[in-house]
């Protein structure tokens, strides 16, 4: 099996990816250059980690960063059950603005529990949320997005960080998958 077998299209090639970081790092930093609390950028595990490390390096400014696992997915429907499978390391982030960054906003329910966390529980200063990708046709939860990359349909992708399976990672650009993927 190869990756190119299993592609259907190409929905969002990897130039159309690189302007949208470049612009959306353009965006964090005209909101934050001028800030006296420090910048804390903090990327959900798995799927953020390929656009996590394209933003950061289009970022000029002072910042530090951290990482938080969660899971609902399995396959290709969100279950809507939140499992943090790990806290920042940081335990109270009132000296910090926060910007979450995530691959794709989908049902919210991930997301709308999250934010609420960093703000309520580990009183984050301010709490603004940055995905690369947003499907608002399947949405559940409303979710504000401050940076938003694209809006797409209600298909399922892959590459780019997001996986089917925990496949299909690192590919440089996002694709739709074959139907004979999902039938195994
Ligand atoms: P939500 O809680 O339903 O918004 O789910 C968000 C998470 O589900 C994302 O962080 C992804 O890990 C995963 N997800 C949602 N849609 C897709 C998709 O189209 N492809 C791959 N993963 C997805
Ligand atoms: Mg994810």
């Amino acid at each position: 099996m190869n990756y190119e077998e299993c592609i259907e299209k190409v929905l969002v090639s990897e130039e159309e990816i690189k302007a949208a970081v470049e612009r959306l790092a353009g965006e964090i930093e005209r909101d934050f250059k001028d800030s006296d609390k420090k910048l804390l950028l903090i990327g959900i595990l798995k799927g953020s980690v390929v656009f996590m490390a394209d933003i950061l390096k289009k970022l000029n400014i002072p910042l530090e960063t951290d990482y938080i696992k969660v899971s609902s997915y399995g396959g290709t429907s969100s279950s809507g059950h939140i499992k943090l499978k790990a806290e920042p390391d940081r335990e109270d982030l009132s000296e910090y603005n926060v910007v979450v960054i995530e691959d794709i906003l989908d049902t919210g329910n991930t997301l709308s529990w999250l934010l609420g966390h960093l703000k309520d529980d580990l009183n984050a200063t301010t709490v603004k949320l940055c995905v690369l990708f947003n499907k608002p046709s399947r949405r559940k939860k409303e979710v504000k997005i401050d940076y938003e990359g694209f809006e797409i349909p209600d298909e399922f992708i892959v590459g780019y960080g997001l996986d089917y399976n925990e496949l299909y990672r690192n590919l440089p650009y996002v694709g739709v998958l074959k139907p004979f993927v999902y039938e195994g």
